[in-house]
Formats: C-alpha cells, structure tokens, sequence
C-alpha cells in the first residue's frame, strides 16, 4: 500500500488530501501539523475551515484511509510520498523583508525528513515557492549520508478558496515538475498514477521543475493582474459615466480575451495574490531585472489604490465627515464561501473608516472570529454582530464589502427603514440590485458605475 504524508493541513494540505484519499481508496493518506487544535478539529465535525462540500469528502474517507495527526515525526518515517504544505508566508524581518517568501517553515520540514527518513521518498512542493526553490532544497536531502535517496518534484495547488472542492474534483490542470532523469521521470510517475485515480491523464501536465514553480507565481500573476486591470478601469467608469460591468461584458466577449475574472471590486485579497506577486517581484529583482519586478509591482499598488479609493468615496460621499456615523460593513471575507479573511480588503477598510472616527460594526456569516482576530488591536472600538439586520440599525451607511449570496436576499427596505436618513449603500461588488435599492431610498455608489442618489 502506497503511504503518502502531508506536513501542513491547511486551507491546501486538508481539502487536497482529502480528495486524494477518497480517490485513491487503497492508498493510506496521513496528514499531519504542529497545530493540536487544527488537528483536533479536521478530527471533529467541525472542520477548522469553512469549504462548501468539504465536510461530505473527508467524512467518505476519515478513518478508513485518510487520518490527521500531530506526530510529524511517525508520519515522516512511514511514508514513501510526502507532500509539503506548509505556509510560505512574506518575510517580515530581514532581506526582502515585505516581498520575499518566509522559507523557515519548507526548510525545517526538509530538515526533519532528512533526519528521519529510513527509506527512499519522493518530497513534494505542494506550498508556493520562488522558482528554484527545488534546487535548494535536494540539496539539503542530499547532504544526508544514510543512502536514503530523495526526489523532489514540484506540484503547485491552483485551488480557489471557496469553491476549493470543485476545483479539486475537476481541476483545470495537474501540473507536476521533475527531473527529465530516470529516477525523476519514475518520482513524476508515481504522482501523475495518484492523480489518474481521477482526473483525465491529458489534464496532467508534467514539466521541468523551474517551469513547474515558476508557473504557480506566474498564474497568480497573471489572475491578480486582471483584477488590477478592471479595477483601474472602473475608476475612469466612475469620473465618466461609463458602466465598468458593460465594459467588462463587451471585451470579454473578445475570445482572446474572455470573460473570467473581471469582475470591479472593492480590491482583492486572500492569503495568494499579494504575497506571490510580491515574491516574484523579488525574484525579479534579485536577478537584477529591474524593469520586470516594476511592471508586476504595479499589480499591487493599483489594488491597494483601489481599497483606498472606496473609503475616500464614502467620505467624500457622505459629506466629507464620518465621525461618529455608525457605518455596517456587510462581509469580512476575502471573497464569499470562506471564512478566511487573510489580506481581505475589508481590513484595510475597517482601519480607514476607525481612522476617520467612525463606528464600525462587521457582520459576516462565516469570518467574524477571524475578524475579531484580524482587528485584535483597535477590537474595544468596533462591534461585530452576527445578524445584518442589527449591523444596520441605527446606521447611516452599509457598505458591502463580500458577495455573500445571502445579502441579495435580505429584506433592504426594512434594513433602509432602520437606518439614519440619507441613507447610504456602497457595494463594493457590485452585488446587489442597484436600481431596487435606490427606489427605496438609498444613495446607492457601486465599483466603476455612475452613483445613484437623492440627494
Ligand atoms: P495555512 O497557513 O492554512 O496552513 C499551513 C499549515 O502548515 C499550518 O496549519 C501550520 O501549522 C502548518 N505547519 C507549518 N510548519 C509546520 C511544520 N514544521 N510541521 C507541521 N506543520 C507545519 O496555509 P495554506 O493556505 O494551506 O497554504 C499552504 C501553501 O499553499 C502556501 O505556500 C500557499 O501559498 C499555497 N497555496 C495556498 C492556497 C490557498 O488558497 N490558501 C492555494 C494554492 C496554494
Ligand atoms: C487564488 C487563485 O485563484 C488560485 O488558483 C490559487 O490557487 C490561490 O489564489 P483565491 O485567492 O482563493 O485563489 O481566490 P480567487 O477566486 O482567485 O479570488 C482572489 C481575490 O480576487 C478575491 O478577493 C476575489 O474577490 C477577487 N476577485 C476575483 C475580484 O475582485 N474580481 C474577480 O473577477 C475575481
């Protein structure tokens, strides 16, 4: 029987391992972390991460091939693949502090395996890592004098948050790195057989491993940079009328073009784009190409731009003052269908309005525990309420800052009756249906549209 490890059971190593387990039923799946309250709740019937249709997979494998544990080390010495999922987060000290991935987490794991391994294994990159990241860490495998030999392959994640348990059943690629060595050609075998439990062999696609790294950095790149790219089209919708969701309609339209991912938003978040474009930026510029770290550093700015933009709206909207005017942000997530709310924009955009001397009150349906944590510091100054309704009451604007589904559906001439008058209604994702709203008397200001208001 195959055994295959995960070191990291998080927002990847849970629901990839999961899906692998449950594919594969005669292959034991062993996830292991240091975190003892992350373990104990992937082994409880509350999972520690909110993932629509999560629960379903890990139940079909939990206990019969698929288990979670903290003891890294047994996990190490038994297992013959050993993925690595473990946070690589932005370096906060240092050289490249602010850019660079924090490695001391993948290099401690390549550390222990080296230790404790007995017997061949193939490692696996499954977290995000600058390209070459491979080269340094055989190095380290290989300075073991034991025998035991070490394949590093490269298999970057492309799961979304949210939608992470379809993006897994049917993924857009596998694409797994290796060495065009014989050995590496068996180590990429003996993944790509994993994954042909399920997914069609011609969506497995295996390259060199720089390209493989490289790669995952490049199409969060790439993703962000459309997000980027509407977004600043959407502030020259709002100084001129045009509509940013017709825009993005009529050039999505254009094949070459296409129409995912170009949505107008508050900004994004989530705990990728910005730290992996901040890592390749400093890819870039450490192999001196100036002018490239420059060019996707801009990605960046203009999303931070944009958060701020929607706060400088709402002041200047509501009559250049917001001290004391109790403000509902509805949504704290990064996106809807997570309760992750890691570089969410609403975070940004709770500090400004705090900054402004505003009341702050956060509703979310699945994040205000991450909230409360995210807003440790100013946490005495902002209340969060479960219920939307109550967020509202007594508020002299809501601004709508995740696409929860459940926002489209509330009854808004209940919250507007409840609110101070003029009311305001800012929707950071163009969400909601603007014209209804405004019929019952909101000021209504979306992303990249002209406002609609009474006043
Ligand atoms: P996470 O922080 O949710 O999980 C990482 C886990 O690793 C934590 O639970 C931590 O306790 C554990 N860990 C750290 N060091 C350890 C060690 N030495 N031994 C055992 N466990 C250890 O992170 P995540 O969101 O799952 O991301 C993991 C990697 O996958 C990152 O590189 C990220 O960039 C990448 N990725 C994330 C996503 C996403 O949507 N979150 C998608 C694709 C790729
Ligand atoms: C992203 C990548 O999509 C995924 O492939 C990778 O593995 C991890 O990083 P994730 O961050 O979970 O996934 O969510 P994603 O759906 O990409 O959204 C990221 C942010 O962009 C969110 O804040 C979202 O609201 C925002 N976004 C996305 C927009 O503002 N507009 C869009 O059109 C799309």
């Amino acid at each position: 029987m195959v055994k295959i490890l995960c070191i990291g059971a998080g927002y990847v190593g849970g629901p990839t391992m999961a899906m692998i387990a449950k594919k594969n039923p005669k292959v034991k799946v062993t996830v292991v972390d240091i975190n003892q309250k992350r373990i104990d709740a992937w082994n409880s019937d509350n999972l520690p991460i909110y993932e629509p249709g999560l629960d379903e997979v890990v139940k079909a494998a939990r206990g019969k091939n698929l288990f979670f544990s903290t003891n890294v080390d047994k996990g190490i010495k038994e297992a013959d693949i050993i993925f690595v999922s473990v946070n690589t987060p932005t370096k906060t000290f240092g050289h490249g502090a602010g850019c660079a991935a924090d490695l001391q987490y993948w290099e401690k794991c390549a550390r222990r395996i080296l230790e404790l391994s007995t017997s061949d294994k193939i490692v696996v990159e499954k977290s995000t890592l600058p390209v070459r990241t491979a080269a340094a860490m055989e190095r380290i495998l290989d300075s073991g004098k034991n025998g035991v030999h070490f394949d590093v392959l490269s298999n970057p994640e492309f799961l979304a948050e949210g939608t992470a348990i379809a993006d897994l059943e049917n993924p857009d690629r596998i694409l797994i790195g290796g060495h065009p060595t014989a050995r590496g050609k068996k180590a990429i075998k003996a993944l790509v057989d994993v994954y042909a439990a399920w997914v069609p062999k011609e969506k497995i696609l295996t390259t060199n491993l720089w390209s493989s790294e490289l790669s995952k950095l490049t199409a969060n790149a790439f993703l962000a940079q459309r997000v980027s790219s509407i977004n600043s089209i959407s502030a020259l919708c709002e100084a001129t009328d045009a509509d940013v969701g017709e825009v993005a309609r009529a050039i999505g339209m254009d094949s070459r073009i296409g129409p995912k991912f170009l949505k107008a938003s508050v900004g994004f978040g989530g705990s990728c784009f910005k730290k992996d474009i901040l890592n390749l930026v400093y890819l870039c510029e450490s192999y001196g190409l100036h002018e490239v770290a420059e060019y996707w550093r801009q990605v960046v700015k203009m999303n931070e731009y944009q958060e701020r933009r929607f706060v400088s709206r709402m002041l200047k909207e509501m009559f250049n003052t917001i001290a004391g005017k109790r403000i509902a942000l509805f949504g704290f997530a990064f996106k809807a269908d997570t309760g992750d709310t890691r570089e969410s924009p609403a975070i940004l955009i709770a500090r400004e309005l705090l900054e402004e001397n505003a009341e702050v009150v956060i509703t979310d349906p699945q994040a205000l525990e991450h909230a409360k944590i995210d807003l440790a510091d100013v946490i005495d100054r902002i209340n969060f309420e479960p219920d939307p309704y109550k967020a509202a009451k007594g508020a002299h604007a809501v601004a709508l800052l995740t696409e929860w589904k459940e926002y489209k559906t509330l009854d808004y001439q209940k919250i507007f009756d409840g609110m101070v008058q003029p009311a305001f209604l800012f929707d950071g994702r163009n969400h909601l249906d603007h014209k209804a709203l405004h019929k019952i008397g909101f000021n209504v200001y979306s992303i990249g549209k002209a406002a609609l208001k009474h006043i």
